[in-house]
């Protein structure tokens, strides 16, 4: 019997349209379950390794509280403790830690560094943040915004900030998706559409003023100014984002009915204004939460396929 092709979840693109209409419906189910307190344990006696050279809140409760929830477990790994943190070669690490595992989180610096660890390993590598993506909170974010206001097809999502990971996922998004993304980020941290891995410039349009992104938009969304890995530049960033904080102004001329989301941790007075991430129209709580619902519906996809 020949094994089935084992899938990797290294970036958003990895998955198509139909297979996002499969796990969006999947989270809601096992979403669902949890909230009725019913057992839901597919994945009993598979092991999840979890493997962070970032600091994480989030992305670790969510993958480690979600696979003791499915019925399996879960082995913690950081730079510190490990060997991977005195340069054993990640195709030796992924080699080892996939015959031990059953399937793979890694939070780490550049794509390639994942990409390597996926063509070494024998179980689904998953990216928990890359300095160029993070695909598993866009997956959360559309998660959240379809449970609030139905399809995203033909919306429009406003980028307000940094070209960095969360923007190149958002547009891969775009792209697969079928909505458009507005983007306005200071000059010199824009996005580049060829780290985004994105094929055309048909569904996102740039805007050097954010009030020009905003307008009209269905979601506004923003994320810190100084992503991990990028400290040195802290203090440019301040002086070139300082007008790039989503306020109320903002919100006022997207949509009436437009939401607010911000993957966190937010600095409140940076990049967005405490009215607006407290305000009526922010569902950062519900889309940190979906972190977990989404991801339970990934883990399965990954190691079962879809459940009929
Ligand atoms: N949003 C997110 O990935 O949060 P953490 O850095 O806390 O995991
Ligand atoms: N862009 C941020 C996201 C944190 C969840 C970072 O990479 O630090």
């Amino acid at each position: 019997m020949t094994a089935p092709a084992i899938r990797h979840y290294l970036q958003f693109s990895d998955f198509t349209a139909d297979e996002y209409a499969y796990l969006f419906e999947r989270a809601a189910f096992i979403k669902a379950r949890f909230k009725a307190y019913e057992k839901h344990q597919p994945l009993t006696d598979r092991t999840l390794a979890l493997i962070f050279e970032k600091a994480s809140t989030r992305t670790r409760v969510s993958f480690e509280a979600g696979m003791y929830q499915l019925g399996g477990s879960v082995v913690h790994l950081t730079t510190g403790d490990s060997q991977l943190g005195r340069s054993e070669p990640i195709d030796d690490s992924a080699k080892v830690i996939s015959r031990m595992v059953d399937l793979v989180m890694i939070r780490t610096f550049e794509q390639a560094k994942i990409e390597a660890f996926a063509a070494a390993s024998r179980v689904p590598v998953i990216n928990g943040l890359t300095n160029e993506f993070h695909p598993c909170q866009i997956l959360a974010d559309l998660f959240t915004f379809i449970e609030h206001r139905g399809s995203i097809k033909g919306k429009t999502v406003a980028w307000v900030g940094d070209g960095n990971n969360m923007a190149n996922t958002w547009l891969q998004a775009a792209e697969i998706l079928d909505f458009t993304v507005h983007v306005s980020t200071p000059s010199g941290y824009e996005v580049d559409q060829d780290v985004a891995g994105i094929r055309s410039a048909d569904s996102y349009k740039v805007f050097k003023d954010p009030m020009d992104a905003c307008r009209g938009a269905d979601l506004v969304t923003t994320d810190v100014w100084t992503s991990m890995g990028y400290e040195a530049e802290n203090e440019a960033r301040r002086k070139a984002f300082a007008d790039w904080c989503v306020d109320e102004e903002m919100m006022r001329v997207a949509q009436p009915d437009a939401l607010f989301m911000h993957c966190l941790p937010a600095h409140r007075g940076e990049e967005v204004q405490a009215e607006v991430i407290d305000g009526p129209q922010s569902v950062v709580w519900d889309e940190a939460e979906n972190r977990l619902h989404a991801q339970k519906a990934l883990m399965e996809f990954l190691l079962l396929g879809r459940i009929a």
